[in-house]
Protein backbone atom coordinates (compact mmCIF):
# COMPACT_ATOMS: atom_id res chain seq x y z
CA UNK A 1 0.00 0.00 0.00
CA UNK A 2 1.20 3.40 -0.91
CA UNK A 3 0.68 6.11 1.99
CA UNK A 4 1.32 9.77 0.89
CA UNK A 5 0.86 12.58 3.97
CA UNK A 6 0.44 16.13 3.22
CA UNK A 7 1.85 18.17 5.95
CA UNK A 8 3.10 21.47 7.29
CA UNK A 9 5.27 19.39 9.79
CA UNK A 10 6.61 16.41 7.68
CA UNK A 11 9.92 16.17 10.51
CA UNK A 12 6.91 14.62 12.45
CA UNK A 13 6.78 11.93 10.51
CA UNK A 14 10.28 10.47 10.40
CA UNK A 15 10.00 9.09 13.42
CA UNK A 16 6.78 7.81 13.15
CA UNK A 17 7.58 6.36 9.89
CA UNK A 18 11.05 4.56 11.46
CA UNK A 19 9.73 2.78 14.42
CA UNK A 20 8.39 -0.51 15.33
CA UNK A 21 5.72 -2.47 13.03
CA UNK A 22 5.64 0.83 10.59
CA UNK A 23 9.27 0.83 10.08
CA UNK A 24 9.47 -3.53 9.45
CA UNK A 25 6.46 -3.25 7.42
CA UNK A 26 8.42 -0.11 4.95
CA UNK A 27 11.56 -2.56 5.39
CA UNK A 28 9.46 -5.61 3.97
CA UNK A 29 8.21 -3.30 1.23
CA UNK A 30 4.52 -3.80 2.60
CA UNK A 31 4.08 -0.34 3.02
CA UNK A 32 5.40 2.54 0.78
CA UNK A 33 5.53 5.83 2.57
CA UNK A 34 5.70 9.30 1.54
CA UNK A 35 5.68 13.01 3.44
CA UNK A 36 5.13 15.63 1.19
CA UNK A 37 5.49 19.58 2.51
CA UNK A 38 2.70 21.65 1.75
CA UNK A 39 4.71 24.78 1.95
CA UNK A 40 6.77 23.49 -1.18
CA UNK A 41 4.10 23.47 -2.89
CA UNK A 42 3.31 27.56 -2.55
CA UNK A 43 5.54 29.89 -5.08
CA UNK A 44 7.97 32.00 -2.93
CA UNK A 45 6.16 34.37 -1.32
CA UNK A 46 2.98 33.43 -1.63
CA UNK A 47 0.86 32.05 1.15
CA UNK A 48 -0.79 28.58 1.87
CA UNK A 49 -3.54 30.17 4.12
CA UNK A 50 -5.89 33.04 3.56
CA UNK A 51 -8.08 34.41 6.65
CA UNK A 52 -11.39 33.06 6.75
CA UNK A 53 -14.49 34.74 5.52
CA UNK A 54 -17.06 36.75 7.60
CA UNK A 55 -15.83 38.00 11.00
CA UNK A 56 -13.78 35.08 12.53
CA UNK A 57 -10.50 34.80 13.91
CA UNK A 58 -7.55 32.56 12.45
CA UNK A 59 -6.69 31.79 8.82
CA UNK A 60 -7.74 28.55 6.41
CA UNK A 61 -5.61 26.85 4.13
CA UNK A 62 -6.57 27.61 0.23
CA UNK A 63 -7.88 25.00 -2.20
CA UNK A 64 -6.07 25.96 -5.05
CA UNK A 65 -3.06 25.14 -2.85
CA UNK A 66 -4.04 21.18 -2.07
CA UNK A 67 -5.61 21.27 -5.24
CA UNK A 68 -2.19 21.35 -6.84
CA UNK A 69 -0.91 18.66 -4.45
CA UNK A 70 -3.35 16.47 -4.91
CA UNK A 71 -2.83 16.49 -8.61
CA UNK A 72 0.39 16.01 -8.26
CA UNK A 73 0.82 13.21 -6.38
CA UNK A 74 -2.00 11.29 -7.78
CA UNK A 75 -0.30 11.87 -11.03
CA UNK A 76 3.23 10.00 -9.15
CA UNK A 77 1.23 7.09 -7.17
CA UNK A 78 -2.44 6.81 -8.96
CA UNK A 79 -5.61 7.80 -7.80
CA UNK A 80 -5.70 7.88 -3.74
CA UNK A 81 -8.41 6.79 -0.91
CA UNK A 82 -8.30 10.47 0.39
CA UNK A 83 -8.99 11.32 4.01
CA UNK A 84 -9.33 14.57 5.85
CA UNK A 85 -9.01 15.54 9.68
CA UNK A 86 -11.07 17.78 11.67
CA UNK A 87 -13.31 17.47 15.01
CA UNK A 88 -16.18 18.08 12.64
CA UNK A 89 -15.14 14.47 11.33
CA UNK A 90 -16.82 11.08 11.98
CA UNK A 91 -15.66 9.74 14.91
CA UNK A 92 -13.14 7.41 14.46
CA UNK A 93 -13.76 3.69 16.30
CA UNK A 94 -12.14 0.46 15.38
CA UNK A 95 -15.90 -0.35 12.89
CA UNK A 96 -14.96 2.96 11.01
CA UNK A 97 -11.41 1.61 10.66
CA UNK A 98 -12.70 -1.63 9.18
CA UNK A 99 -15.05 -0.05 7.61
CA UNK A 100 -12.95 2.30 5.63
CA UNK A 101 -10.14 -0.44 4.98
CA UNK A 102 -12.83 -2.47 3.04
CA UNK A 103 -13.56 0.36 1.23
CA UNK A 104 -10.74 0.95 0.05
CA UNK A 105 -10.44 -2.84 -1.17
CA UNK A 106 -13.49 -2.68 -2.73
CA UNK A 107 -12.37 0.53 -4.54
CA UNK A 108 -8.85 -1.28 -5.41
CA UNK A 109 -7.76 1.80 -3.70
CA UNK A 110 -3.86 0.88 -3.57
CA UNK A 111 -3.26 4.66 -2.39
CA UNK A 112 -4.17 6.56 0.63
CA UNK A 113 -3.34 10.00 1.09
CA UNK A 114 -4.14 11.82 4.37
CA UNK A 115 -4.45 15.42 4.59
CA UNK A 116 -4.21 16.83 8.26
CA UNK A 117 -4.65 20.14 8.35
CA UNK A 118 -3.67 23.14 10.57
CA UNK A 119 -4.60 27.30 12.15
CA UNK A 120 -8.26 26.79 11.38
CA UNK A 121 -8.61 23.76 9.26
CA UNK A 122 -9.22 23.89 5.37
CA UNK A 123 -11.19 26.07 3.08
CA UNK A 124 -14.65 23.65 3.48
CA UNK A 125 -14.77 23.32 -0.34
CA UNK A 126 -11.59 21.14 -0.61
CA UNK A 127 -13.30 18.21 1.45
CA UNK A 128 -16.43 18.89 -0.58
CA UNK A 129 -13.83 18.16 -3.89
CA UNK A 130 -11.83 15.90 -2.32
CA UNK A 131 -12.43 13.97 0.76
CA UNK A 132 -13.39 10.14 0.34
CA UNK A 133 -13.68 10.30 4.29
CA UNK A 134 -13.50 13.38 7.16
CA UNK A 135 -12.48 11.82 10.51
CA UNK A 136 -12.88 13.16 13.80
CA UNK A 137 -10.53 11.48 16.61
CA UNK A 138 -12.58 12.39 19.48
CA UNK A 139 -14.70 15.31 21.05
CA UNK A 140 -11.65 17.62 21.74
CA UNK A 141 -9.38 19.99 19.79
CA UNK A 142 -5.52 19.65 18.93
CA UNK A 143 -3.12 21.86 17.42
CA UNK A 144 -3.34 20.00 13.97
CA UNK A 145 -3.84 16.68 11.98
CA UNK A 146 -0.66 15.23 12.38
CA UNK A 147 -1.59 13.69 15.47
CA UNK A 148 -4.81 12.48 14.01
CA UNK A 149 -3.10 11.01 10.61
CA UNK A 150 -0.80 9.30 12.91
CA UNK A 151 -3.29 7.92 15.37
CA UNK A 152 -5.26 6.59 11.78
CA UNK A 153 -2.78 5.38 10.39
CA UNK A 154 -1.50 3.07 13.42
CA UNK A 155 -5.22 1.83 13.29
CA UNK A 156 -5.83 1.16 9.88
CA UNK A 157 -2.85 -0.53 8.97
CA UNK A 158 -3.33 -3.32 11.63
CA UNK A 159 -5.68 -4.74 8.89
CA UNK A 160 -3.49 -4.79 6.46
CA UNK A 161 -2.35 -8.72 6.23
CA UNK A 162 1.30 -9.33 7.67
CA UNK A 163 1.69 -5.80 9.05
CA UNK A 164 0.89 -7.52 13.10
CA UNK A 165 2.50 -10.83 13.58
CA UNK A 166 -0.28 -12.90 14.06
CA UNK A 167 -3.57 -11.87 12.82
CA UNK A 168 -5.78 -13.47 15.26
CA UNK A 169 -4.34 -11.19 17.73
CA UNK A 170 -6.05 -8.31 15.31
CA UNK A 171 -9.20 -10.62 15.11
CA UNK A 172 -9.50 -10.72 18.62
CA UNK A 173 -8.83 -7.28 19.31
CA UNK A 174 -10.99 -5.10 21.38
CA UNK A 175 -13.65 -3.56 19.73
CA UNK A 176 -13.14 -6.25 16.78
CA UNK A 177 -16.54 -7.20 17.95
CA UNK A 178 -19.05 -6.67 20.72
CA UNK A 179 -16.22 -7.31 23.64
CA UNK A 180 -12.56 -5.30 24.59
CA UNK A 181 -9.90 -7.84 24.97
CA UNK A 182 -10.01 -9.44 28.32
CA UNK A 183 -6.93 -8.86 30.77
CA UNK A 184 -3.83 -10.71 30.07
CA UNK A 185 -0.72 -11.56 32.60
CA UNK A 186 2.80 -12.61 32.52
CA UNK A 187 5.62 -13.89 34.99
CA UNK A 188 5.81 -12.99 37.94
CA UNK A 189 3.09 -14.94 39.38
CA UNK A 190 2.95 -12.51 42.36
CA UNK A 191 3.63 -8.76 41.73
CA UNK A 192 3.24 -6.16 44.62
CA UNK A 193 0.94 -8.40 46.57
CA UNK A 194 -1.45 -8.90 42.86
CA UNK A 195 -1.78 -12.37 41.81
CA UNK A 196 -2.43 -13.91 38.45
CA UNK A 197 -5.39 -15.49 38.55
CA UNK A 198 -4.98 -19.36 39.27
CA UNK A 199 -7.54 -20.66 36.49
CA UNK A 200 -4.78 -19.16 34.22
CA UNK A 201 -2.31 -21.27 35.02
CA UNK A 202 -3.82 -24.71 35.22
CA UNK A 203 -3.53 -25.29 31.98
CA UNK A 204 -7.13 -26.00 31.33
CA UNK A 205 -7.85 -24.42 27.81
CA UNK A 206 -11.45 -25.03 27.90
CA UNK A 207 -12.05 -23.11 31.42
CA UNK A 208 -9.24 -20.45 30.19
CA UNK A 209 -11.24 -19.81 27.10
CA UNK A 210 -14.40 -19.28 28.98
CA UNK A 211 -12.69 -16.87 31.73
CA UNK A 212 -11.82 -14.91 29.29
CA UNK A 213 -14.89 -14.57 27.37
CA UNK A 214 -16.25 -13.69 30.66
CA UNK A 215 -13.86 -11.35 31.34
CA UNK A 216 -14.13 -9.34 28.27
CA UNK A 217 -17.83 -9.62 28.74
CA UNK A 218 -18.08 -8.05 32.51
CA UNK A 219 -15.32 -5.27 31.47
CA UNK A 220 -17.05 -4.61 28.49
CA UNK A 221 -20.40 -4.42 30.22
CA UNK A 222 -19.25 -1.84 33.03
CA UNK A 223 -16.82 0.34 31.37
CA UNK A 224 -18.20 0.35 27.49
CA UNK A 225 -21.89 -0.48 27.75
CA UNK A 226 -22.26 2.11 25.26
CA UNK A 227 -20.19 0.35 22.80
CA UNK A 228 -21.73 -2.53 23.70
CA UNK A 229 -25.43 -1.65 23.03
CA UNK A 230 -24.69 -0.14 19.67
CA UNK A 231 -22.87 -3.51 18.46
CA UNK A 232 -25.21 -4.51 15.45
CA UNK A 233 -25.02 -8.10 16.52
CA UNK A 234 -24.49 -10.73 18.96
CA UNK A 235 -24.01 -14.35 18.93
CA UNK A 236 -26.82 -16.20 21.83
CA UNK A 237 -23.78 -16.88 23.72
CA UNK A 238 -22.55 -13.26 23.59
CA UNK A 239 -26.28 -11.88 24.31
CA UNK A 240 -26.20 -14.71 27.54
CA UNK A 241 -22.83 -13.54 28.62
CA UNK A 242 -24.28 -9.89 28.47
CA UNK A 243 -27.66 -10.15 30.37
CA UNK A 244 -25.27 -12.03 32.67
CA UNK A 245 -22.81 -9.42 33.45
CA UNK A 246 -25.81 -6.37 33.72
CA UNK A 247 -26.45 -6.51 37.65
CA UNK A 248 -29.99 -7.52 38.35
CA UNK A 249 -32.40 -4.30 38.17
CA UNK A 250 -36.09 -4.31 39.94
CA UNK A 251 -38.78 -1.61 39.44
CA UNK A 252 -41.24 -0.07 41.91
CA UNK A 253 -43.93 2.03 41.31
CA UNK A 254 -45.09 4.10 44.20
CA UNK A 255 -48.76 4.69 45.03
CA UNK A 256 -47.87 6.20 48.03
CA UNK A 257 -45.10 8.46 49.72
CA UNK A 258 -46.07 10.78 46.47
CA UNK A 259 -47.39 14.37 46.00
CA UNK A 260 -50.74 14.85 44.71
CA UNK A 261 -53.10 17.86 44.03
CA UNK A 262 -54.18 19.98 46.86
CA UNK A 263 -55.72 22.56 44.69
CA UNK A 264 -55.02 23.73 41.54
CA UNK A 265 -51.76 25.23 42.80
CA UNK A 266 -50.16 23.57 45.68
CA UNK A 267 -49.70 19.98 46.33
CA UNK A 268 -49.64 17.23 49.44
CA UNK A 269 -48.05 13.98 50.42
CA UNK A 270 -50.90 11.28 49.51
CA UNK A 271 -51.93 8.20 47.67
CA UNK A 272 -52.96 7.62 44.37
CA UNK A 273 -55.09 4.86 42.86
CA UNK A 274 -53.89 2.26 40.61
CA UNK A 275 -54.36 1.86 37.04
CA UNK A 276 -54.56 -1.05 34.87
CA UNK A 277 -52.40 0.75 31.79
CA UNK A 278 -49.21 1.20 33.86
CA UNK A 279 -49.29 -2.27 35.67
CA UNK A 280 -49.88 -3.77 32.17
CA UNK A 281 -47.50 -1.20 30.31
CA UNK A 282 -44.69 -1.27 32.69
CA UNK A 283 -44.81 -4.89 32.59
CA UNK A 284 -44.29 -4.78 29.10
CA UNK A 285 -40.98 -3.11 29.23
CA UNK A 286 -39.68 -4.64 32.07
CA UNK A 287 -40.38 -7.91 30.37
CA UNK A 288 -38.76 -6.45 27.07
CA UNK A 289 -35.12 -4.86 29.15
CA UNK A 290 -34.21 -7.87 31.24
CA UNK A 291 -36.06 -6.58 34.74
CA UNK A 292 -36.76 -8.60 37.28
CA UNK A 293 -39.31 -8.19 39.42
CA UNK A 294 -42.27 -4.67 38.86
CA UNK A 295 -42.96 -4.03 42.17
CA UNK A 296 -46.60 -2.17 43.24
CA UNK A 297 -46.44 -0.58 46.09
CA UNK A 298 -49.89 0.52 47.51
CA UNK A 299 -51.19 0.21 51.33
CA UNK A 300 -54.67 0.89 50.59
CA UNK A 301 -56.60 -2.31 50.63
CA UNK A 302 -59.45 -1.81 48.03
CA UNK A 303 -56.43 -0.47 45.65
CA UNK A 304 -54.85 -3.91 46.63
CA UNK A 305 -57.99 -5.52 45.48
CA UNK A 306 -57.78 -4.44 42.01
CA UNK A 307 -54.23 -5.43 41.43
CA UNK A 308 -54.66 -8.75 43.13
CA UNK A 309 -57.92 -9.06 40.97
CA UNK A 310 -55.65 -7.98 37.97
CA UNK A 311 -53.08 -10.24 38.86
CA UNK A 312 -54.95 -13.05 39.43
CA UNK A 313 -56.60 -12.96 35.68
CA UNK A 314 -53.12 -12.89 34.11
CA UNK A 315 -50.78 -14.34 36.38
CA UNK A 316 -53.08 -18.24 37.41
CA UNK A 317 -56.33 -17.59 35.24
CA UNK A 318 -58.03 -17.37 31.88
CA UNK A 319 -55.20 -14.65 31.14
CA UNK A 320 -52.91 -17.43 30.54
CA UNK A 321 -54.25 -18.77 27.52
CA UNK A 322 -56.29 -15.68 26.11
CA UNK A 323 -52.54 -13.99 25.92
CA UNK A 324 -49.44 -15.81 26.87
CA UNK A 325 -47.37 -12.79 26.14
CA UNK A 326 -49.18 -10.53 28.61
CA UNK A 327 -48.79 -13.59 31.06
CA UNK A 328 -45.69 -13.65 30.63
CA UNK A 329 -45.03 -10.14 31.87
CA UNK A 330 -47.56 -10.14 34.23
CA UNK A 331 -45.91 -12.76 36.09
CA UNK A 332 -42.95 -10.36 36.96
CA UNK A 333 -45.24 -8.19 38.88
CA UNK A 334 -45.92 -8.11 42.80
CA UNK A 335 -48.03 -6.40 44.66
CA UNK A 336 -45.93 -4.70 48.46
CA UNK A 337 -47.89 -2.15 50.85
CA UNK A 338 -44.82 -0.27 51.43
CA UNK A 339 -41.03 0.20 49.77
CA UNK A 340 -39.55 -1.64 52.94
CA UNK A 341 -40.88 -4.92 52.72
CA UNK A 342 -39.64 -3.97 48.51
CA UNK A 343 -36.17 -3.75 49.62
CA UNK A 344 -36.39 -6.42 51.95
CA UNK A 345 -37.72 -8.96 49.34
CA UNK A 346 -35.12 -7.42 46.70
CA UNK A 347 -31.68 -8.14 49.32
CA UNK A 348 -33.27 -11.60 50.55
CA UNK A 349 -33.14 -12.58 46.87
CA UNK A 350 -29.49 -11.11 45.73
CA UNK A 351 -28.14 -10.87 49.23
CA UNK A 352 -27.15 -7.38 48.85
CA UNK A 353 -29.64 -4.70 49.89
CA UNK A 354 -30.17 -2.47 46.32
CA UNK A 355 -29.09 0.72 45.45
CA UNK A 356 -32.05 2.79 44.90
CA UNK A 357 -32.71 5.80 42.15
CA UNK A 358 -35.47 7.57 42.56
CA UNK A 359 -36.82 9.36 38.84
CA UNK A 360 -38.33 12.45 39.00
CA UNK A 361 -39.99 15.12 36.06
CA UNK A 362 -37.89 17.79 37.21
CA UNK A 363 -34.49 18.97 38.02
CA UNK A 364 -33.53 19.08 41.49
CA UNK A 365 -30.06 18.87 43.75
CA UNK A 366 -29.36 15.68 45.48
CA UNK A 367 -25.95 14.21 46.91
CA UNK A 368 -26.23 11.34 44.34
CA UNK A 369 -27.24 12.91 40.95
CA UNK A 370 -26.65 10.65 38.29
CA UNK A 371 -27.48 10.80 34.31
CA UNK A 372 -28.29 8.17 31.64
CA UNK A 373 -24.80 8.19 31.58
CA UNK A 374 -23.90 6.85 34.87
CA UNK A 375 -24.15 2.63 34.37
CA UNK A 376 -20.66 2.27 35.10
CA UNK A 377 -20.70 4.12 38.50
CA UNK A 378 -23.95 2.79 39.66
CA UNK A 379 -23.02 -1.26 38.16
CA UNK A 380 -19.46 -0.64 40.07
CA UNK A 381 -21.44 -1.15 43.47
CA UNK A 382 -21.80 -4.72 42.48
CA UNK A 383 -25.00 -4.55 44.38
CA UNK A 384 -28.73 -4.80 42.40
CA UNK A 385 -30.42 -1.62 41.11
CA UNK A 386 -34.36 -0.44 42.18
CA UNK A 387 -35.66 2.13 40.09
CA UNK A 388 -38.32 3.58 41.75
CA UNK A 389 -40.61 5.48 39.90
CA UNK A 390 -43.74 7.72 41.50
CA UNK A 391 -47.05 8.26 40.51
CA UNK A 392 -49.17 11.84 41.26
CA UNK A 393 -47.82 14.81 41.17
CA UNK A 394 -44.13 12.54 41.57
CA UNK A 395 -42.53 11.36 44.80
CA UNK A 396 -42.47 13.10 47.84
CA UNK A 397 -38.77 15.04 48.44
CA UNK A 398 -38.42 13.08 51.45
CA UNK A 399 -38.57 9.72 49.38
CA UNK A 400 -36.26 11.38 47.06
CA UNK A 401 -33.52 12.15 49.63
CA UNK A 402 -33.91 8.50 50.92
CA UNK A 403 -32.69 6.99 47.67
CA UNK A 404 -28.93 6.83 47.00
CA UNK A 405 -29.10 8.78 43.70
CA UNK A 406 -31.61 10.95 41.59
CA UNK A 407 -31.76 10.21 38.00
CA UNK A 408 -31.98 13.11 35.26
CA UNK A 409 -35.36 14.09 33.53
CA UNK A 410 -36.44 12.76 30.28
CA UNK A 411 -36.59 16.11 28.31
CA UNK A 412 -37.02 16.79 24.52
CA UNK A 413 -36.11 19.65 23.08
CA UNK A 414 -39.68 21.45 23.82
CA UNK A 415 -40.79 23.34 27.22
CA UNK A 416 -43.28 20.60 27.80
CA UNK A 417 -42.76 17.93 30.15
CA UNK A 418 -45.79 15.86 31.41
CA UNK A 419 -44.89 12.58 30.33
CA UNK A 420 -46.96 9.99 32.20
CA UNK A 421 -45.47 7.46 34.16
CA UNK A 422 -45.47 4.59 31.73
CA UNK A 423 -43.71 6.15 28.97
CA UNK A 424 -41.33 7.80 31.11
CA UNK A 425 -40.79 4.13 32.39
CA UNK A 426 -40.61 3.04 28.75
CA UNK A 427 -37.93 5.57 27.95
CA UNK A 428 -35.98 4.86 31.26
CA UNK A 429 -35.53 1.72 30.81
CA UNK A 430 -34.64 2.41 26.90
CA UNK A 431 -32.10 4.79 27.75
CA UNK A 432 -30.43 3.20 30.75
CA UNK A 433 -30.40 -0.86 29.52
CA UNK A 434 -31.47 -0.84 26.16
CA UNK A 435 -29.77 -2.11 22.67
CA UNK A 436 -29.11 1.01 20.91
CA UNK A 437 -27.56 -0.34 17.54
CA UNK A 438 -25.35 1.78 14.93
CA UNK A 439 -25.86 0.12 11.91
CA UNK A 440 -22.41 2.74 10.73
C1 LIG B 1 -6.80 24.01 15.54
S1 LIG B 1 -7.63 22.74 14.67
C2 LIG B 1 -9.01 23.61 14.00
C3 LIG B 1 -10.08 23.73 14.97
C4 LIG B 1 -11.38 24.28 14.43
N1 LIG B 1 -11.57 25.62 14.88
C5 LIG B 1 -12.52 23.44 14.98
O1 LIG B 1 -12.97 23.67 16.08
O2 LIG B 1 -12.91 22.46 14.28
C6 LIG B 1 -6.61 22.52 13.26
C7 LIG B 1 -6.70 21.17 12.63
O3 LIG B 1 -6.30 20.15 13.54
C8 LIG B 1 -6.92 18.92 13.20
N2 LIG B 1 -7.65 18.43 14.39
C9 LIG B 1 -7.74 19.05 15.58
N3 LIG B 1 -8.45 18.31 16.46
C10 LIG B 1 -8.83 17.20 15.80
C11 LIG B 1 -9.61 16.05 16.15
N4 LIG B 1 -10.16 15.90 17.34
N5 LIG B 1 -9.78 15.09 15.21
C12 LIG B 1 -9.26 15.23 13.96
N6 LIG B 1 -8.54 16.28 13.58
C13 LIG B 1 -8.32 17.26 14.48
C14 LIG B 1 -7.82 19.21 12.03
O4 LIG B 1 -7.12 18.87 10.84
C15 LIG B 1 -8.04 20.71 12.14
O5 LIG B 1 -8.43 21.29 10.93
Amino acid sequence: MKISVVTLFPELYKPFFSTSLINRAREKRIIDTHVYNLFSYAQPKERIDGPTFGHGAGMVIKPEIIEKVVMDIQGHHGSAFKIFFSPRGKKLDQRLLSKLYNRMQKQEKEHLMLLPARYEGMDARIETEYADEIISIGDYVLMGGDLPAMVFLEGLLRFVPAMVGKSESVEQDSFSGPFVDYPEYTAPVTWKGHEVPELLRSGNHKAIADWRQQEAARQTVLHHFDWLRGYPQYTPEQELLIQKNIPAHYVVLMHSEVLVAEDKVSTKVGTTSVTSLDIHDIARSCTTYGIKNYFIVTPLIDQQAIVKTLLGFWQEGPGISYNNYRHEALSHVILETNLENVIAQITQREGKAPVLIATAAKKGTHRGSITFFDQEKIWATGRPVLLVLGTGRGLTPELIERCDYRLAPIEGFSSFNHLSVRSAAAVLFDRWLGKNKKTE
